[in-house]
């Protein structure tokens, strides 16, 4: 019997084209990247100073916690218990969940990069860690004088975090003026954004009141993502994405 050629195309279902997803712990913010990060991915987050870059990333962590996954932050900051003390505002209680066992904060010292990827990799397989934030790249920046070499061990980096299968978020303090403009740089050394599969750009005002910070994701990899200007707050919970309808006219 003849096959019809529209009964001969495999059917695949949308679930198996994106792949399966982690929330990104952000209320409001799944549904508008298509039901959360990609397991696995490496995604970038990107802001000038104060537009909460830190906060989102201990927000994921956070998050994951609640859902049994163990979580990793690399920081630039020598300082790991005033961070830790600073989440406690938002009930966010790091200190606890580090002699749980279910967090890991690490510091890294910025000029000794040698070692940095190996490191990291055996604390990711030491500690079984599926959500792992750097926070930032500066860090390579630092370690690393030209920035050919930044760029080739982001991406080696990157790649490895990918192979590794942990779910990752890498920020990216943005020098200068933050700008709402797509054609404005993305990221510290205009090549992270290259190796992640996502963009989230973060933008602050500075003027106070509800409307003053905002987000864009610029790129998802496999996702229809929302284009616009997201605006958002940061509460008493953390950071919360706004209704646009109500707060963007
Ligand atoms: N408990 C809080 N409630 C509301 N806003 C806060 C709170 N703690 C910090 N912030 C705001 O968060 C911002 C800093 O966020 P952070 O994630 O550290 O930024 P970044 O990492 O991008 O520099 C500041 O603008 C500050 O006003
Ligand atoms: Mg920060």
């Amino acid at each position: 019997m003849p096959v019809s050629k529209k009964a001969k195309k495999p059917k695949v279902s949308s679930a198996d084209t994106k792949g399966p997803r982690v929330s990104s712990g952000i209320p409001g913010l799944d549904r508008r990247i298509g039901g959360g990060f990609i397991r696995g991915s490496v995604n970038l987050l990107s802001g000038g100073a104060g537009t909460g870059k830190t906060i989102f990333a201990l927000q994921f962590l956070q998050d994951g916690i609640q859902k049994g996954e163990l979580g990793l932050f690399i920081s630039m900051e020598e300082d790991l218990s005033e961070l830790k003390e600073d989440a406690k505002s938002f009930g966010w209680d790091f200190d606890r969940y580090e002699q749980q066992g279910k967090v890991k904060f690490m510091y890294f010292y910025p000029y000794d990069l040698s070692d940095f990827q190996s490191q990291l990799i055996s604390e990711i397989t030491k500690t079984g860690a599926t959500r792992v934030v750097i926070d930032s790249t500066s860090v390579f920046g630092m370690a690393l004088e030209d920035e050919y070499e930044v760029r080739k061990q982001l991406y080696a980096f990157a790649s490895q975090l990918k192979r590794l299968k942990c779910t990752t978020i890498l920020t990216s303090e943005i020098v200068g003026e933050p700008s709402l403009s797509a054609s404005s740089s993305l990221s510290r050394f205009g090549v992270e954004e290259f190796v992640s599969d996502s963009v989230i750009t973060l933008y602050y005002a500075g003027l106070g009141g509800e409307n003053d910070r905002a987000l864009r994701i610029i790129k998802m990899r496999r996702t229809n993502q929302d284009k616009g200007v997201i605006p958002f707050k940061i509460g008493t919970k953390g950071i919360e994405v706004l209704s646009k309808e109500k707060n963007y006219k």
